[in-house]
Order: structure tokens, then C-alpha cells, then sequence
């Protein structure tokens, strides 16, 4: 459906778990509390809040966490997702810790792209990034995942958030010696994979780190890729804006929520692991699908009332973030409570 400025709500991301196996400093690091799992959606919640959202025109789904691969039995939700009527995406996003014990299920399940987020190939500064993470975990199913072929291939995208990696390997007291951009760029000149950065968000942990302006990140590939094209091909339902560079396999993508806003652009909406249906990163507005899932009345009248409910939050979307000015974000959430 559309919302109430006419844009086409089609894509939900929605979040399966608030855990986590890692810990990055600017998502969830040591200490954060996580949510006591009755509050927690079941995955049968999940998917049949997703039906009544295929229902509405979502046709793409992006799971998340936490990390998701923690949640059991994700690969069986990924299975159930397919089998909506209307769904014709699903996709996931994850560490990519998980992903060798579970890549040959989630193939089977019918996944349709798998991300990975991989801020930096400095396996010391990824250590301590992520609270403990092994990168060649990361690098070798990455290998794995991408050497598929046939009619089982899926189509595999990096994601890095545009930390200031000196700095923020000063903090954390690693030798680096930075930017460490080209190591990340040329995963995508050896595997045909897009490699994405995006601009830290000011969303929790988030606050506390200075993203890398991608205004200035833009330029610094145009000066040393001079036959850079911007890439105008879909590559997914996000809001990535790709370039090719000759001799590159994938796409470079840039997700710069803060120096290329695309909120007038935007599809999406969100369920947390809780069961809020967030209409917008930034603020809380949404709606407490779990209260109506879990609540009084008879199957028919919380059907209606969650079809109403979802219908009520889609058209109410607000019309852009206000990261430029965090005091007005409403949203105090954890990224890891949201799902990215
Ligand atoms: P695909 O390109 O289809 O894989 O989707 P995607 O880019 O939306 O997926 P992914 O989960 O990999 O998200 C990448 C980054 O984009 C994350 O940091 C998200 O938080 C960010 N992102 C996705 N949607 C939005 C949005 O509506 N607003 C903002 N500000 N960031 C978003
Ligand atoms: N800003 C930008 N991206 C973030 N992610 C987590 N926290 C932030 C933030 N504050 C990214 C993760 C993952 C994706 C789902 O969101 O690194 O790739
Ligand atoms: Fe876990 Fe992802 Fe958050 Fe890192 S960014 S702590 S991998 S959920």
C-alpha cells in the first residue's frame, strides 16, 4: 500500500532475535541487556504478521536481528516466508559467524541474498570492533558462498559501516593504520560481489562514533577510480546507490543516510523481535502488533484490528529522519532491538 505521501510501501525488514554473538561497539557492545524471550515474537507471530503485510504489498523481506543465524529454526522462518503468497523476496542480513553450519540450509529454504556485515579486514581491529569475532570465519564462507553456482548461486553483498577506523582502533588500543576503504573495495574486484558502506547512524551506540562523510568518501573514488559510473541496475530493495568501476566484478554502494537522504524514496517499514511495527528508523511511531496478536478477542476481530493497526502505521510514515538533529529523534532503541 501507499502511505501518505504516495510512496510505495513494499519491503519489510523484520527482526527475529535482539541477541547477538558479537558485540560491535557501536551496536551492541558488552553489557547491553537483552529482552526476556516471552517478549520476544514467536516465528509463527512473525509470519503471519508478514502475511497480513504481503497482504497489504509488501513482496520483499529482509530478516535481521541481533544477529539472526542465533535465532533456531531461522532457516525453517526463511522456508515459511516463501510460502506467502505475494512474498517473492526474502532476503537476510547477518555477521556472517553462523553462516557455514547454516548456509547449505538456507539455500534450501529458498534464501534470495545474503549480507554480510564486515566493517574492516584487519582481523586485530575486527576483533576488538566486533567484542571477539573471527574474520576468517567471515572470510572463508564468504569464499564458500560466492563459489556457488548454478541455479543455487545467491547473490552476496558486504556491508561496512564507515567508522573512522583510526580512531576508533585508538580507543580500542589496536595498531592501525587506516583508511582501509581499498582492502574493502577490492573483496569486489576478486568476488562478484557489491561491496556497501554506510554511514553510522546516530541510533544508540551508534551516537557515540563520528561516521566517515560520504560526501568525501564519494570523491575520494572519483578521484582514484576517474571511469567510475554511477550503476544504475537494481540491485536490491534497499536504498544503496551503486557505482561500477572498470575491472570491478560487483558494485561499490553507498548507503548515506546522513550526506544523501533517501527517505523520499523510501519503502520500507520494520518489525522489531518485540513485535512494534516501526514506520520509520528514527522515531517510535509505529504500533504494538504483540498486544493485539497476544490480546483479547476472537481470531476475527484481531485479524481486523492488526490489519487496521498496520494500515493505520504505513499511512502515518513519517516523512524523513532528523539525524541531522538528533534531539528530535524520538527513537532510543538499540540498533540491535531494531534490526538495522
Ligand atoms: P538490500 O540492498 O536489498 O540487501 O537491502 P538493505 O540495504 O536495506 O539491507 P541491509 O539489511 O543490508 O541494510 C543495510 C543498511 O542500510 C543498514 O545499516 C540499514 O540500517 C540501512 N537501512 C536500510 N533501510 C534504511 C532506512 O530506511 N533508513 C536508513 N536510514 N537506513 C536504512
Ligand atoms: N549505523 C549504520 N549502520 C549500522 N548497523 C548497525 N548499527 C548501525 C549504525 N548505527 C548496520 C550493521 C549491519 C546492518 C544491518 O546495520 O553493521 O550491517
Ligand atoms: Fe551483532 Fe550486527 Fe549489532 Fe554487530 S552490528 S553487534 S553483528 S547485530
Amino acid at each position: 500500500m501507499r502511505d501518505h505521501l504516495g510512496r510505495q510501501i513494499d519491503y519489510m525488514r523484520i527482526s527475529i532475535t535482539d541477541r547477538c554473538n558479537l558485540r560491535c561497539r557501536y551496536c551492541m557492545p558488552e553489557g547491553v541487556k537483552c529482552v526476556p524471550m516471552e517478549e520476544i515474537l514467536t516465528l509463527e507471530e512473525c509470519a503471519e504478521i508478514a502475511a497480513w503485510a504481503a497482504s497489504l504489498g509488501v513482496s520483499k523481506i529482509k530478516v535481521t536481528g541481533g544477529e539472526p543465524l542465533v535465532r533456531l529454526g531461522c532457516c525453517d522462518f526463511i522456508r515459511m516466508l516463501k510460502d506467502i503468497k505475494g512474498i517473492e523476496k526474502v532476503t537476510i542480513t547477518t555477521n556472517g559467524i553462523l553462516l557455514e553450519r547454516y548456509l547449505e540450509e538456507l539455500i534450501a529454504a529458498g534464501v534470495d541474498g545474503i549480507n554480510i556485515s564486515l566493517d574492516t579486514l584487519d582481523p586485530k581491529l575486527y576483533r576488538a570492533l566486533t567484542g571477539g569475532g573471527d574474520l576468517e570465519a567471515v572470510l572463508r564462507v564468504l569464499e564458500k558462498t560466492v563459489k556457488i553456482r548454478g541455479d543455487r548461486q545467491i547473490p552476496v553483498k558486504i556491508n561496512a559501516v564507515s567508522l573512522d577506523l583510526k580512531d576508533m582502533a585508538g580507543q580500542l588500543g589496536c595498531r592501525y593504520d587506516g583508511p582501509g576503504w581499498q582492502e574493502l573495495l577490492e573483496l569486489a574486484v576478486k568476488y562478484p560481489i557489491d561491496v556497501r558502506f554506510i554511514e553510522v547512524m546516530p541510533i544508540g551506540y551508534g551516537r557515540q562514533y563520528r561516521s566517515v562523510d560520504h560526501d568525501k568518501l564519494l570523491a575520494w573514488l572519483m578521484e582514484r577510480y576517474p571511469d567510475m559510473k554511477e550503476d544504475r541496475r537494481i540491485h536490491g530493495n534497499g536504498p544503496a546507490v551503486y557505482y561500477q568501476i572498470p575491472g570491478f566484478q560487483g558494485s561499490i554502494g553507498l548507503i548515506s543516510a546522513l550526506h544523501g537522504k533517501f527517505c523520499s524514496d523510501c519503502n520500507r517499514v520494520r518489525l522489531t523481535s518485540q513485535g512494534y511495527l516501526k514506520s520509520c528508523l528514527c522515531y517510535e511511531d509505529g504500533v504494538d502488533l504483540r498486544k493485539i496478536l497476544r490480546g483479547r478477542g476472537s481470531l476475527k476481530e484481531k485479524e481486523a484490528r492488526l490489519l487496521e493497526a498496520m494500515t493505520q502505521a504505513i499511512w502515518g510514515k513519517p516523512t524523513a529522519h532528523c539525524f541531522e538533529d538528533p534531539e528530535h529523534m524520538t527513537e532510543h532503541e538499540n540498533m540491535v532491538r531494531i534490526g538495522g
